[in-house]
């Protein structure tokens, strides 16, 4: 910006260099703003090979030689997932196939040139994505399009007056007639996070449970699952024993149940504490805000929890300002681990933010028992693939007690000061009504 300031303060003569200069300002802020914006020649495409499958095969029942392409996804692991899945369930609604869009591994975001652009498929498997998502949405490569020169852009629109339904029409009007005659469809503006919600909860699951992290990630996950489940071990004594896929075998070839780990997603950061206090004014209540102490107290009081148990801190580091204090103050039989305390920090820091969330992500989608702020996306999430993974395995009163994979909502009271039991109303007709801050948890 200070080239910039000089060019603008020096003699100005004539006309001429007016416009010049006008000009240069021009190109020089469509180069700042933006720099590497997914357009056909912005993204990096890594190794990824396209499997083409046949355009005159139409069993994906989505049109494979017609494309959406999205701007880039932007903010946290969670904000990510959502604009991705709503970016998915518009290219459904046009009936086309969704250009693989471009992440951002950094959280920054209110400078775009920090934003980090990292491709989807460094993040989640693409091919198994398509494979699990068959018939419902497709991911496409720019590799596939044929003529890059054939695409419509459509604005979306913005501001107060820019409605829900208005919104609905501008989709289901491009998604026939002339407009579908165009090979790709560019949305321009806002990133899909901040779109005009259409779907039911359901429809986003659905799009969640083709997200498989990419077997690097995944790894790095197991790797921290068997270090906290190893820590368990070490407590019951039982450090002769392997695990072998969720079961305990050991040495005398026994198996026994492992030690339960409960993971905590504690949203205390300093972030999170202005927002959260905000929002508590706006809304008049103190159900969201949970400090350490509460968080502690209440998953000190969940029924039933048999101790010693493990617990599992996952907080984002470098937004706290001391991370070891929240180790302090569990009760006996609480062993609390963060990153550092249970050694694997070093895993965690070879990767950019994006990674460390997704990570951490898995880590709690994979507790026996977990326990989030029903006001955080993060917490949110991972509540709701929770619930269907309860709903694939059948749990019929997912309520009810002794049932596998439950979840708690810390900043709100349940029995005996415990926290509320926590499971994704799936029948709600948009994401709105679970993902956004709500104290409605359905327990
Ligand atoms: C979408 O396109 C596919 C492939 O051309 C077609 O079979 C299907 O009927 C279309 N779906 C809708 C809702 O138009
Ligand atoms: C690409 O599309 C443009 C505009 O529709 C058209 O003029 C051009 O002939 C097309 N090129 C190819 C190779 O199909
Ligand atoms: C962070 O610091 C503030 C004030 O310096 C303090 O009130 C707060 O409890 C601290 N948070 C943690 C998690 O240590
Ligand atoms: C961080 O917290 C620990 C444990 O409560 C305390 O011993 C340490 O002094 C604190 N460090 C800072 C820099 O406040
Ligand atoms: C769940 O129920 C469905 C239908 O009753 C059945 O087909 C399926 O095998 C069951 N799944 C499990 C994991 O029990
Ligand atoms: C789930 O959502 C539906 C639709 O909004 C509503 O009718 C129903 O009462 C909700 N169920 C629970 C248990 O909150």
């Amino acid at each position: 910006m200070e080239v910039l300031s000089k060019f603008l303060v020096g003699p100005l003569h004539s006309i001429t260099s007016k416009c010049m200069v006008l000009l240069v300002t021009v190109l020089i802020l469509r180069a700042l703003l933006f720099p590497s914006f997914p357009g056909f020649d912005g993204i990096e495409w890594g190794n990824l090979v396209c499997i083409r499958t046949p355009l005159l095969n139409s069993d994906f029942g989505i049109q494979q030689d017609k494309f959406l392409e999205v701007p880039q996804l932007v903010w946290g692991l969670n904000n990510q997932k959502i604009a991705f899945a709503r970016a998915c369930l518009t290219a459904r609604m046009l009936n086309r196939t969704l250009l693989m869009p471009s992440l951002s591994a950094s959280l920054f975001y209110k400078e775009i040139d920090l934003l980090q652009p990292i491709s989807f498929d460094k993040v989640f498997q693409f091919e198994k994505f398509n494979a699990l998502c068959r018939g419902f949405v497709r991911l496409g490569c720019y590799s596939d399009v044929l003529n890059r020169t054939e695409v419509l852009k459509m604005e979306k629109g913005s501001g107060r007056r820019w409605t829900v339904e208005r919104d609905l029409a501008q989709l289901k009007e491009h998604s026939k007639g002339s407009f579908d005659d165009y090979e790709v469809i560019r949305i321009v503006g806002k990133n899909p996070f901040l779109w005009h919600d259409h779907w039911p909860v359901k429809d986003y699951a659905r799009v969640f449970e083709c997200l498989d992290l990419t077997e690097e990630i995944a790894k790095e996950a197991d790797r921290i699952v068997s270090r906290i489940r190893a820590v368990g071990r070490e407590v019951t004594g039982n450090t002769e024993a392997v695990e072998v896929e969720n079961n305990i075998i050991t040495s005398d070839g026994s198996s026994f149940q492992p030690l339960p780990f409960v993971a905590v997603h504690m949203r205390i950061e300093i972030d999170w504490m202005i927002h959260c206090k905000n929002l508590e004014q706006r809304l008049n209540t103190n159900q969201i805000c949970s400090g350490k102490k509460e968080i502690v107290e209440r998953v000190g009081n969940i029924a039933g929890l048999k101790t010693p148990v493990v617990v599992y801190l996952a907080v984002a580091d470098k937004l706290l300002n001391n991370s070891s204090s929240i180790l302090d103050d569990w009760e006996e039989g609480f062993l609390p681990f963060e990153k550092k305390r249970l050694g694997v920090d070093g895993i965690y820091k070879k990767y950019p933010y994006l990674i460390q969330s997704a990570i951490d992500y898995e880590v709690c989608l994979r507790a026996d028992i977990f326990v989030g702020n029903s006001f955080s996306t993060f917490s949110s999430l991972i509540a709701l693939e929770r619930t269907q993974k309860m709903i694939r395995i059948n749990v019929t009163n997912m309520c009810g007690e002794n049932v596998r994979w439950p979840s708690y909502a810390y900043n709100i009271p349940g029995e005996s000061n415990g926290p509320m039991r926590w499971v994704t109303n799936m029948s709600e007709s948009s994401l709105q009504a679970i993902s956004y801050g709500t104290n409605h948890i359905s327990c």
